[in-house]
């Protein structure tokens, strides 16, 4: 059995989530349930990041300790996530004692290869991206993401030679072109890599909201260096060492292209300082822009999945449900490229693809059968034209998910929709006699169905749930095995089917 380990970054507790956040969660949820369905043996994690200075000041902002603010924005992102229908398999908080112990162990073997060395260190640092810049980095001293003044700090630091790996790295993705997708930031890393790479601060003196230095407890770990071996605490780094090797070389992150730098370049360098050989792979997607901006706390433009999930009277938004926002973040925006947020395309999406298309498509197969074909559904005909169509939809369907892009997977399952539909359409089942004829066209449909609910079921696990009941299968849809639960020809019939609300009722935009 292959093995796949998903991960989302880590989310900063200074702020509530946002559609921006879930739109890396919805994804990274879409590929771990994806690969179940493929039998892997996955592992789904995500979680918050919970130290550094940016939620240190936070939190003395509220007039809370840090370990409050932790505790109360961390409580919203699970409450958002088990909202959305987010599988995970684990919730990390880098403020846990297993944490702790993982980054501890990770640095003091890097510290004893001699990839660790003390220094002093001055720059221009960014609270809000907890980075340092140079004076050509910047706009005018400001940071460009935040656009505020960009603070002059000098301290005593721990360094990391990540100079010395810039060599291997570039061969590793000049060699390895699956490392990183889309391709374009497979780019973007090589051009990192063959600029001048420079040794990186990691730990600080200045504040002490973070994981101690093992052999200096004058220091903590600079935020980014225990927040990245999250993704190894998780899987039992320093602890549980079969289930580290079990998972480890089966990492993939998914992330935003704001962090690229951090995870691509620096990550990679302190596995490989701490002994691990094994390099994790990165599905990397673009912003989702309000209005052509980043989503943020400090531009307070924030949409959050609640009011799109519920609808919101104040901003007139209607509720989307969670199958219809998971969606359209997999289906709407390009994996790779920013795209503008627009409501007005959800509510298309949804009317088209969701009511109209799947919707309309079960509601419509359950009445005719129940009117033309008795109480007991009828089998599936071996021969049926819609069974080549379900086996281009499945292989397309699995090549894009291999390839990493959501929204042309979702385009190739829809496509047996289509097609269904097509074919109803042009058979006109509603206008035929009873008999071996229209049993034969509905089992046809009825098994499209059966098929399109599988596939489906990583983007809208609620409607293909409902759906695979409502057309008689028992189980849970989660728990059918690609590729032999897409193969034509098993529905059997012989069942009663079920009526119910639309799965999509449609939306007024
Ligand atoms: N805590 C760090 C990550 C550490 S991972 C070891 C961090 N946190 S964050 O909360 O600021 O953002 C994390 C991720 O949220 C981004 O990389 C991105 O995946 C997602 N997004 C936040 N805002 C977003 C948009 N407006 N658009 C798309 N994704 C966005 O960075």
């Amino acid at each position: 059995m292959s093995t796949f380990y998903i991960t989302t970054p880590i989310y900063y507790v200074n702020d509530a989530p946002h559609i921006g956040h879930a739109y890396t969660t919805i994804n990274a949820d879409a590929f771990a349930r994806w690969h179940r369905l493929m039998g892997d043996d996955t592992m789904f994690l995500t979680g918050t990041d919970e130290h550094g200075l940016k939620i240190q000041r936070t939190a003395e902002e509220n007039g809370v300790t840090p370990l409050e603010q932790a505790d109360s924005t961390s409580v919203r992102f699970r409450e958002a996530w088990e909202q959305l229908n987010i599988s995970n398999d684990d919730f990390i908080r880098t403020t846990e004692e297993r944490h702790h112990l993982a980054v501890q162990t990770l640095m003091q073997k890097a510290y004893d290869n001699g990839y660790i060395y003390s220094d002093t260190f001055e720059g221009l640092y960014c609270v809000g991206c907890e980075a340092y810049y140079t004076e050509d980095e910047l706009d005018d001293g400001n940071c460009k993401v935040h656009e505020r003044p960009a603070e002059h700090m000098s301290e005593d630091n721990y360094f990391f030679k990540l100079s010395a790996f810039a060599d291997q790295l570039l061969e590793h993705y000049e060699q390895h072109s699956d490392q990183v997708r889309p391709d374009g930031y497979r780019n973007e890393v090589l051009g990192l890599l063959r600029q001048e790479v420079r040794d990186i601060s990691i730990s600080r003196t200045s504040i002490n909201w973070g994981v101690p230095v093992p052999w200096d407890d004058k220091h903590v770990f600079y935020v980014w260096y225990d927040a990245l071996i999250n993704y190894a605490t998780a899987v039992g780094y320093g602890a549980d060492e079969d289930r580290f090797g079990t998972y480890w070389p089966a990492a993939h992150h998914m992330i935003g292209k704001d962090i690229i730098r951090f995870h691509c370049v620096f990550w990679p360098a302190m596995l490989l300082a701490a002994g691990i050989t094994d390099l994790p792979k990165f599905y990397v997607h673009g912003w989702l822009l309000i209005g052509g901006e980043k989503m943020s706390k400090s531009k307070l433009n924030g949409v959050t999945p609640k009011q799109l999930i519920e609808g919101d009277d104040e901003q007139a938004f209607v509720p989307f449900g969670v199958d219809g926002v998971r969606y359209h973040f997999l289906r709407d925006p390009s994996f790779g490229p920013d795209g503008d947020f627009s409501y007005e395309q959800m509510i298309v999406r949804y009317n088209s693809d969701l009511a109209n298309q799947f919707g309309n498509l079960v509601q419509r197969v359950i009445t005719v059968t129940g009117k033309k074909c008795g109480d007991l559904a009828p089998s599936c005909d071996g021969d049926s034209p819609l069974k080549a169509e379900a086996e281009k939809a499945f292989t397309a369907t699995t090549e894009a998910w291999a390839r990493a892009q959501p929204p042309i997977a979702l385009d190739a399952t829809w496509r047996l929709i289509r097609e269904t539909n097509e074919y109803l359409a042009a058979k006109e089942p509603w206008k035929m006699e009873p008999g071996a004829d229209v049993d034969r066209v509905m089992g046809d449909s009825l098994e499209a169905i059966r098929i399109v609910s599988i596939l489906a079921s990583p983007a809208i696990p609620v409607a293909a749930q409902l759906a695979w009941e409502r057309i008689g299968m028992t189980g849970n849809v989660d728990d059918q095995r690609l590729p032999d639960a897409a193969t034509w020809g098993q529905y059997a019939g012989g069942v009663a089917l079920t009526t119910g609300d639309p799965l999509f009722p449609r939306l007024k935009g």
